[in-house]
Order: structure tokens, then C-alpha cells, then sequence
């Protein structure tokens, strides 16, 4: 694939948490468009980040992954200087709501405490290069809720978190805006609608539907299904990153969003469509007869939506996929990869299932 940027300049760039499910997708479509560039991976593997999202990188040239805490400073530190860096894309997080419920702590840990560090760390490291630049990737959850009527998010928007993962990116990204004003830092936020595609942790709305109906399972919609979602498929987020870090502007925030509202109940009416359509030889078939309402998630943000205006109007991205065809896409993605997330439907996920859905 040719570069989709006139910007050739070589960028040395540190993705942390590029073994989850949005970091893996930006290292490959990094990687595939920008083959010139480095790209050091930094992630923990938490039972989010997953190695088999990046093997057919490993041995490739420009392309190397550390398995290391970003609250790690010294190694952070070294890393920095070691491999050259100029450009952070910050992806590393607990990213679920459900389990920021169930256990806050580790999302106070990484999400604040680690983006502090990452920032501590970068604003110390001598790099004059003009790619100096902490893209910090955000989620439009710090914005809270909308009720129906209410117009879209915008970069204005004041901050109203209501669950503790919501609270804890808030916190990040207010540290990340200040090191911009405090320190001259070059960042950028992103605040992102809700993501789809391959290498999607089961836990999540669209792979736990995919896999339950894969194996016959309950499909468990949170209370009345009326919740809404702003769906964005995985590979137009990248894009949206790609162009805000060729030509963002340093202090500014970017919301990314599909322009796709969906309601829950909706968006699983269509999934199982799509299975019965096809999966050959489904456990139960139609899978609709597989949707169960269950007990609604505490403090359950009713609506998302995100206005992409400005990234549309000042940089010139907007979605290419369809929820249609994004969907159509992950579908067949999990019919083909039983090998890829049956490993991940582990004892302790089993347990965390559990604890969910008890
Ligand atoms: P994910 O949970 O799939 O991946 C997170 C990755 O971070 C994992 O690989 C994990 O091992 C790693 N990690 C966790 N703690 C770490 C630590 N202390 N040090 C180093 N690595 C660590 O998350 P995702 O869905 O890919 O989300 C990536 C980012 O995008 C997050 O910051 C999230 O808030 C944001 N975001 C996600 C969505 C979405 O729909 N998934 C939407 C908007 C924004
Ligand atoms: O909006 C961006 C956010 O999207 C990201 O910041 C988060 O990291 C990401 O996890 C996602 O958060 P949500 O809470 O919206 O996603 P989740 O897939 O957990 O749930 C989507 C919707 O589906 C939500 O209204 C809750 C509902 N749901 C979810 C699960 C897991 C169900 O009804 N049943 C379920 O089993």
C-alpha cells in the first residue's frame, strides 16, 4: 500500500498498548502504510493485550515489541532514548466499564498513574525533532450521557464521567491537556464513539454477541436494549488517527465518531441476521431466539453520539465504512478466527463472565 500522507518525513513511534484490540489494528494499518517508519510496541499483556494480534509482524524490520508497564518510568526513560522516540500514540488502558464497576483500582493505576508517567517521561526526553508529538486516544464516555433530544458531543462539551473508567480517561486527559498548556508539551486528544472489527475482545457488546451465537449461548442485552451507541469501524479510527497525527494541531482536542446511532437491541437484531445468514449450521437458529434482557449495568450511559465536524471541516477525514458492511466484515472476521478467540473464553474470563452476568 502507498502512504497516504504527503508527510515523509521518518517517524520513530512508541505505541503503548499495541496488543490490544484498537492498538493492534493502528500497528498493522502503521506498518502497512508507513513501512519506513518504527514502531515500538510497549504493552503489559493484561488479559486484554494479546501477542497473537501481532504475530505476523514479529521479525519484520522496523518492528519491535516490549512487554513492560507504561508506569514504569526507567524503562519508559530508556525507551525513549534507546529507540529515538518522537511520536507516543497512547492507547494503553483498562478500557471496560464493566469491569471498571466490578474492580476500580487497575483503572486508576493505568489510566491516570500511567499517563502521567508516559507524560513525566516525554516531556524530559531531548527530542528537537519537529514530529515531537503525544497523540493520547481518548473516549467521547468522558461526556457522560445524552437523553434523545440532545445535540452530539462536541470538543466543548463539558466533562460529565459517570462510571469509574469514564472518570479515570477524564483524568488522563486532563493531565494530558495541561502538560500542553503548563509544559509546551505537543499533545493531541482524541475522544473517540465506540469501536468494531477484528481482534475484538470477547468481552465487548459485538464479539461477546458474535461468540455467543457461534456457541448457542445467551445473548445478554443490559436492561430494556434502548441504550445507544455511536459505532465506528476499527480501521476508519486509524485512519482518523493517521490524519490527526500528519496534521493535527498540537493543544487541540478531535472527537472521531461513525455517525452511525445505534440502539443495543438494534445492533443485535442485526448481528444475529447476519449469523443466520452466514454461519452454516448455527446451535439455534433463528439466534434471535438466543436475546435475553438481563439486569441493567449500573449507572448505564443512555446515548452516545459523537459530532466529527471539526476533524471533518479542518483535517478532512471522515468514515468510509458502513455499520452495514463494518458489521458484515466482523462477522465473517469472527466465523474464520474460532482460533484466534476460543483461547481467550479462559478460566478467568469464565469467572469474570460470572461475576457479570450472574
Ligand atoms: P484494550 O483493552 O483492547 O487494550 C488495552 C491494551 O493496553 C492491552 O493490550 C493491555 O495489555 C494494555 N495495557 C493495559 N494496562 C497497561 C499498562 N499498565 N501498561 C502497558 N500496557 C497496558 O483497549 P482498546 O479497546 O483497544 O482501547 C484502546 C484505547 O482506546 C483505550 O485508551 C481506550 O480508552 C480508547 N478507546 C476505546 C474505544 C473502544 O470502543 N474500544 C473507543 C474510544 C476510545
Ligand atoms: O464509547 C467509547 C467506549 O466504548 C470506549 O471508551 C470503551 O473502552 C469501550 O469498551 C466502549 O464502551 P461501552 O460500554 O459503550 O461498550 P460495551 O461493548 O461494553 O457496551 C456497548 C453497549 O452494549 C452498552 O450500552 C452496554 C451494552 N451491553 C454490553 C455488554 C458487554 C449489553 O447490553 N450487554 C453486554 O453483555
Amino acid at each position: 500500500m502507498s502512504k497516504t500522507s504527503t508527510n515523509t518525513t521518518i517517524r520513530n513511534l512508541l505505541v503503548t498498548g499495541g496488543a490490544g484490540f484498537i492498538g493492534s489494528n493502528f500497528v498493522h494499518y502503521w506498518c502497512d502504510n508507513y513501512p519506513d517508519d518504527k514502531v515500538v510496541v510497549l504493552d503489559a499483556l493484561t488479559y486484554a493485550g494479546n501477542l497473537n494480534n501481532l504475530a505476523d509482524l514479529q521479525g519484520r524490520e522496523n518492528f519491535r515489541f516490549i512487554k513492560g508497564d507504561i508506569r514504569d518510568r526507567i524503562l519508559i526513560d530508556n525507551l525513549l532514548v534507546t529507540e529515538n522516540i518522537n511520536t507516543i500514540a497512547h492507547f494503553a488502558a483498562e478500557s471496560h466499564v464493566d469491569r471498571s464497576i466490578l474492580a476500580p483500582d487497575a483503572f486508576i493505576q493505568t489510566n491516570v498513574i500511567g499517563t502521567f508517567t508516559l507524560l513525566e517521561a516525554f516531556r524530559h526526553h531531548k527530542q528537537d525533532s519537529s514530529q515531537k508529538l503525544f497523540l493520547h486516544v481518548s473516549t467521547d464516555e468522558v461526556y457522560g450521557s445524552l437523553a434523545p433530544e440532545d445535540p452530539a458531543f462536541t470538543e466543548t462539551t463539558p466533562y460529565a464521567p459517570n462510571s469509574p473508567y469514564s472518570a479515570s480517561k477524564a483524568g488522563s486527559d486532563h493531565l494530558v491537556r495541561a502538560y500542553y498548556h503548563t509544559y509546551n508539551l505537543p499533545t493531541i486528544i482524541t475522544n473517540c464513539s465506540n469501536n468494531y472489527g477484528s481482534y475484538h475482545f470477547p468481552e465487548k457488546l459485538i464479539p461477546l454477541m458474535c461468540i455467543n451465537i457461534l456457541l448457542g449461548k445467551p445473548l445478554p442485552v443490559y436492561g430494556d436494549g434502548q441504550n445507544i451507541r455511536d459505532w465506528l469501524y476499527v480501521i476508519d479510527h486509524c485512519r482518523a488517527l493517521d490524519t490527526v497525527i500528519h496534521k493535527g494541531k498540537p493543544g487541540e482536542t478531535y472527537n472521531i465518531g461513525g455517525n452511525n446511532e445505534v440502539k443495543n437491541i438494534d445492533l443485535v437484531k442485526m448481528l444475529c441476521q447476519l449469523m443466520d445468514e452466514l454461519a452454516p449450521n448455527l446451535p439455534v437458529s433463528p439466534a434471535s431466539e438466543l436475546i435475553t434482557f438481563v439486569k441493567d449495568r449500573p449507572g448505564h450511559d443512555k446515548r452516545y453520539a459523537i459530532n466529527a465536524s471539526k476533524i471533518r471541516e479542518e483535517l478532512g477525514w471522515t468514515p468510509s465504512v458502513t455499520v452495514a458492511e463494518g458489521l458484515r466484515q466482523t462477522v465473517i472476521w469472527y466465523l474464520h478466527n474460532r482460533d484466534w478467540w476460543e483461547p481467550l473464553l479462559s478460566e478467568e474470563y469464565q469467572a469474570y463472565y460470572r461475576q457479570v452476568y450472574q
